[in-house]
């Protein structure tokens, strides 16, 4: 059996994709590496745990020995790296958890791949998944990021991805490492943090509180399902050529406010409230430091090389995370509960 390495497994996206690795690939021993941080949830993961292609294993990415000898005792076939702290306004407020995680991290399986693969390296895949807001911000409205655009990033989150990135190349350039990367656009779905704006405020409009957004609202952010996240990463992994980039994208823009109303509208429908009800919610606070403007992706070169393009409508994904929600309140009252509550109630209190 090939074992694949799935780092940050226990997170929001990295839960999916362990998810369909686990259950289309009977062949593979899919090793789901992750430090369980405040993002870190194998609640996520109930329903495959118990696969005998499926192993958990509890470890840091920042930990350099632990790491090499990880790689050590398993000759793992690939990776697929997804570990990173993820969110922009925790990078704002504790930049260098950042720098380590995600620069520092990533270098260490870097170099722990190299080590280990040195006698077969091509016949080994290390994909690390990355994000657009390496590319910074768009205000032409015609204008895309494309895998050409030049890095830009702007916050200390997308710096430490961008970082990261490169990292990755140099690999590949100086020692030949197999790699490939994606850089993709914002996810939502089932098992989403609520610190991030979606699942924020569907739990805030649940529990009748205050809908922080930030400025104007005005900032625009291209929408995919994390599903369709997950099946692109698939496709890469397999059919992907080394040392390219592909950006991944729901050509599905959306003005924060209106995604905010849209919320709004479905929630209210959902928990028979009267129309219009939860709007009232609608707060505007501070904009965050530094906001990228607007984020696009255009996904052409992942359709026409690999066949990929997103498979739900946004509609339908919307209905789909918001019912996941209603009917998982225990998790998310779990999530938002003990030693993060104090953290969210602090965050939400500065709003
Ligand atoms: P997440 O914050 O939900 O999950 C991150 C996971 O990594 C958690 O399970 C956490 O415990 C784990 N982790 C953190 N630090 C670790 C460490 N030092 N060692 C081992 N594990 C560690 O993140 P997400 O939203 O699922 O994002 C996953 C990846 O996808 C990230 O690399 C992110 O940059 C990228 N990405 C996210 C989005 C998005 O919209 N969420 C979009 C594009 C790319
Ligand atoms: P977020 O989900 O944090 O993702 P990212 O910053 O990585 O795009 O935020 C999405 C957008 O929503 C972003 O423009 C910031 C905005 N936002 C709010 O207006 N209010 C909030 O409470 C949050 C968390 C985000």
């Amino acid at each position: 059996m090939k074992k694949i390495l799935i780092t940050g497994g226990a997170g929001f996206i990295g839960s999916h994709v362990v998810r369909r690795f686990v259950t289309q690939y009977p062949e593979y021993q899919i090793y789901n590496l992750d430090a369980l941080t405040y993002a870190g949830n194998l609640e996520n993961l109930r329903d495959i745990e118990d696969a005998s292609n499926y192993t958990f294993v509890k470890g840091d990415i920042t930990d350099a020995e632990f790491i090499d000898g990880l790689f050590l005792e398993n000759e793992f076939y690939g990776v697929i790296h997804l570990a990173a702290e993820s969110h922009v306004d925790r990078s704002i407020s504790d930049p260098m958890a950042f720098v380590v995680t995600n620069v520092l991290g990533t270098a260490n399986l870097l170099n722990a791949a190299k080590k280990s693969w040195k006698e077969t390296l091509p016949a080994h895949r290390f994909y690390h998944v990355s994000t657009d807001e390496v590319y910074g911000e768009l205000h032409d409205p015609a204008e895309f990021f494309l895998e050409t655009t030049k890095y830009d990033p702007r916050s200390p989150y997308s710096a430490s991805k961008a970082a990261s990135d490169h990292f990755v190349r140099a690999y590949h350039n100086t020692y030949g490492l197999p790699i490939v990367i994606s850089n993709c656009s914002n996810n939502y779905g089932p098992n989403h943090f609520p610190e991030k704006l979606i699942p924020l405020m569907i739990h805030n409009i649940i529990h009748n509180k205050p809908l922080p957004v930030y400025g104007k609202g005005e900032n625009i952010r291209d929408w995919l399902f994390v599903e369709d996240h997950a099946r692109a990463i698939d496709v890469i992994f397999h059919k992907g050529n080394i040392g390219e980039t592909y950006n991944i994208g729901g050509h599905n823009e959306w003005k924060n406010l209106d995604l905010v109303f849209l919320l709004c509208e479905t929630m209210d429908r959902k928990l028979g409230r009267e129309s219009g009800t939860s709007e009232k919610l609608i707060t505007y606070v501070t904009d965050r430091a530094g906001h990228d403007l607007r984020y696009a992706i255009d996904a052409t070169k992942l359709k026409t090389e690999l066949g990929w393009e997103p498979s739900l409508q946004f509609a339908e994904g919307l209905e789909r995370t918001v019912d996941w929600y209603l009917s998982n309140s225990e998790w998310l009252e779990n999530v938002t509960s003990g030693s993060y509550q104090k953290y969210y109630e602090a965050m939400y209190e500065s709003k």
